[in-house]
């Protein structure tokens, strides 16, 4: 029987789950997080279904070894893929994190949405799924930034050389008349001020932390597996190859204290 003490585990293929980590703590304080980045097998948005599949089981395997109580999947890549299969195979509840289609198909007021994700997101069935419910007279563009990813992992999220690429990609789609950005890659989630910058106040930028946070609030309480001790909680982070590297990344971009693995 999980405990309501338990941490809440959370995994991404790096460090793109952090910012919905760190969304989760400011959000419910008390709990212990365990996060997973799995590097030795980053990127997946590169990756085939059956592979993302395959790995997303394994990590939250690895997570439930950590007891987790619930397991958040802080990768849309993973979500779009893996969801239902995790959900089929284990017990514990599952939060994933998918592009957000709806609010940017509500907010977008020239019905022209344009969307940050990687391939494999793109390619899944969820994906279409989502843009043939929630954005019926919508028109979709679809943008894949893949050196983005391979930057913000190596902590290389410099305002010039970020900034120039960035353009690259944001710019073609505002000048076809984008008013609203959907963030569907968690990664993109550390570039937020940047792309706010270059895309100007007029245009929306959709971004998931948040409600993920609050959606893991809902399961927990739902569950009873809510923990308010007022103790404060502890993250602790795991990596499948060069920790240091995800621990320096984590140190840069989201400056709070960690504690090593155990
Ligand atoms: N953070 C992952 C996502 O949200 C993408 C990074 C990767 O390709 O591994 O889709």
């Amino acid at each position: 029987m999980p405990a309501k003490t338990d941490p809440i585990g959370i995994f991404d293929s790096g460090v793109g789950g952090l910012p919905i980590a760190a969304a989760i703590r400011e959000l419910l304080p008390d709990e212990h997080l365990v996060y997973y980045a799995d590097r030795a097998h980053f990127p997946y948005g590169d990756r085939p279904e059956e592979e993302v599949r395959h790995l997303a089981l394994d990590a939250a395997q690895l997570l439930l070894m950590h007891h987790a109580k619930l397991i958040v999947v802080a990768c849309n890549t993973a979500s779009s893929i893996a969801l239902s299969a995790l959900r089929s195979t284990y017990g514990v509840p599952f939060v994933g994190v998918v592009p957000g289609i709806k609010p940017g198909s509500l907010a977008s007021e020239r019905a022209k949405v344009g969307v940050l994700a990687t391939q494999a997101t793109f390619q899944t069935k969820v994906f279409t799924d989502l843009v043939s419910q929630f954005a019926q007279g919508v028109e979709v563009v679809h943008q894949v930034c893949p050196d983005l990813v391979a930057l913000i992992e190596a902590g290389e999220t410099g305002p010039e050389e970020m900034s120039r690429r960035l353009r690259g990609y944001i710019e073609p789609l505002l000048a076809s008349g984008v008013d609203t950005l959907v963030l569907g890659c968690t990664h993109y989630s550390f570039l937020t001020d940047a792309i706010h910058h270059i895309a100007g106040p007029d245009v929306r930028v959709i971004d998931t932390a948040l409600p993920v946070a609050r959606q893991v609030q809902r399961v927990l309480e739902g569950a009873a597996l809510l923990n308010d001790d007022g103790l404060g909680g502890s993250v602790a982070l795991h990596a499948s190859a060069d920790a240091a590297g995800v621990r320096a990344v984590a140190a840069t971009l989201w400056p709070q204290p960690q504690k090593e693995p155990v």
